[in-house]
């Protein structure tokens, strides 16, 4: 009994401290939390073509370096849909929409993007706003 009185005090000071911090504008177009999902799905259906490093090797394009630079002058939307379409290579189109997205940001991530408080949508619409590089 004794035990399990501690064990709530214990989880209601956890709880207070995680919903006293009011949460601060912070830069970034995904969460923290959505990028380690897309990590997931990456370790599962991207890893063995591009690499740990998303670094890619002679038959696989990397997802970072070049090209960051080569996706600059585009939006997310363009790169969400080319990823749907052809993504993972062995079974193009089964990502989920959520899926889709969480992977696309565990790769803004590793682009060196910030993580944010707002997760980054699957709407084309609102991903047409947003250029690659906020
Ligand atoms: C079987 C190997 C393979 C797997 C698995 C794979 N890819 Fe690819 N990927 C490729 C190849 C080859 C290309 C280049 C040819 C093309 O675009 O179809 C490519 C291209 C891409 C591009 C476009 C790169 C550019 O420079 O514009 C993206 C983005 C991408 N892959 C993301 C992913 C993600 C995310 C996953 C996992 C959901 C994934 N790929 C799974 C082989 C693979």
């Amino acid at each position: 009994m004794h035990r399990l009185a501690m064990m709530f005090a214990v989880l209601a000071a956890a709880g207070s401290v995680s919903s006293a911090a009011p949460p601060a504008p912070t830069p970034g177009r995904y969460t923290a939390e959505q990028a380690a999902h897309g990590a997931q799905v990456y370790a599962q259906a991207c890893v063995m073509c591009h690499k740990q490093d998303l670094g890619g090797d002679f038959d696989t394009p990397p997802l970072v370096g070049r090209f960051a630079r080569n996706w600059a002058d585009s939006n997310l939307a363009s790169l969400a849909d080319d990823l749907h379409r052809t993504m993972p290579q062995f079974a193009p189109g089964s990502l989920n929409a959520q899926d889709n997205a969480a992977v696309l940001a565990y790769i803004l991530q590793a682009n060196g993007e910030p993580a944010g408080t707002q997760p980054l949508p699957s709407d084309p619409a609102a991903l047409a706003r947003m250029p690659f590089k906020p």
